[in-house]
């Protein structure tokens, strides 16, 4: 029913990807997102050997037979360092996987040319998540195969050039040859209709995914999700120039007091640890730590399986096209 450039590169059946989510994106969930026709994300950060990594790979490959991304985030981390990155790049390329969803800094700047060719000539598509114009265009001269255009509504790390998605998509399509696909704001049919209609070749989206039956989150946070609204998320961390946007919660105004008042890394990092994200999500507590979701979380409204949800996004998509189809008669 879809046949995008994203669909063909990949030969999935629904142009709908999944994000990064540290600590969520592990072999469950990806398997999940791939075995219901979209693209899974196996996030490498959650790895720290390779042997771990590794054999996320392998454990990935026996609950799917189906190709899924795997995400190398590039930004400053006090857990993952540059030997992490060198690791996640040689198994990538020697496990052949089918894509790379690369944040932060562009791989042939991380990592120098040779890391691209390496993985080009392993066959691994690679995509750069951009939140500008000017990256998208960095990222095509790089030799990137495409590009995730993430507007100011997306969870984790938007760009603070803060543009949204509506505007983004556009933008990039038209400055670009690659496929761009559009994150951010993102959760349903409509959503994909829409980004279609931008000039996108698919969708990417994450916290959509953690309302999932086969996501392995606490079910506290899963109706949280479904209870809070699409104004109930917040940016954080422009002090410290790395930004982030997370649910609305006491331990965010928290985070928000410390850097209004000049607090540094060093008062802010107890808040921001890993470890205590990784513990709030098992744990359900939502006020123990920064949750980074996006401001799709308004359009969340049940926990269903992925392969429901996929499947309902494509039928509400076609919908969509179909009745706009109808509206506009020249
Ligand atoms: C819980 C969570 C964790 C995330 N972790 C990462 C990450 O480790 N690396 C990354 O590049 N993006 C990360 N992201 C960003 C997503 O991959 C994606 O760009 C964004 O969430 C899309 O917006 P949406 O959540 O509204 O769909 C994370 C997002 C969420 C919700």
């Amino acid at each position: 029913m879809f046949k995008t450039a994203i669909t063909e590169m990949f030969g999935i059946k629904y142009p709908i990807i999944c994000g990064a989510m540290m600590w969520l994106c592990k072999p469950p969930l990806c398997a999940a997102v791939s075995n219901a026709g979209g693209m899974g994300n196996l996030t490498a950060g959650n790895y720290e050997t390779e042997e771990e990594f590794r054999r996320a790979i392998h454990e990935t490959r026996r609950l799917t037979d189906k190709p899924f991304m795997v995400n190398i985030t590039l930004l400053p981390s006090m857990r993952i360092t540059a030997e992490h990155h060198q690791i996640y790049i040689k198994v990538c390329a020697e496990e052949k996987v089918a894509g790379i969803e690369v944040s932060g800094t562009p791989l042939d700047r991380a990592a120098g040319k040779g890391a691209v060719e390496l993985l080009k000539k392993a066959g691994v598509k690679l995509f750069h998540k951009v939140g500008s114009v000017r990256h998208a265009i960095h990222a095509e001269k790089a030799g990137y195969d495409g590009v995730y255009a993430a507007g100011i509504e997306e969870g984790g790390h938007p760009l603070s050039d803060d543009v949204t998605t509506m505007v983004l998509t556009p933008r990039i399509a038209e400055s670009v040859k690659i496929p761009v696909v559009t994150v951010g704001g993102v959760a349903d049919g409509r959503n994909l209709a829409a980004a279609l209609m931008l000039g996108a070749h698919g969708v990417m989206m994450a916290s959509r995914f953690i309302a999932t039956q086969e996501c392995l989150v606490h079910e506290n946070i899963k109706q949280e999700l479904i209870r809070r609204q699409e104004f109930e998320t917040i940016l954080f961390g422009k002090s410290i120039g790395l930004q982030g946007r997370a649910l609305r919660t006491r331990v965010i105004e928290e985070i928000i007091a410390i850097e209004a008042r000049g607090g540094g890394l060093q008062e802010l990092m107890p808040l921001l640890s890993g470890e205590r994200i990784k513990e709030a999500w098992e744990n359900g507590n939502v006020e123990y730590a920064p949750l980074m979701v996006g401001q799709s979380i308004g359009l969340i409204k049940r926990v269903l399986s992925c392969k429901e949800l996929l499947d309902s996004m494509a039928n509400e998509a076609a919908a969509c096209l179909a009745r706009v189809g109808k509206i506009v008669q020249m």
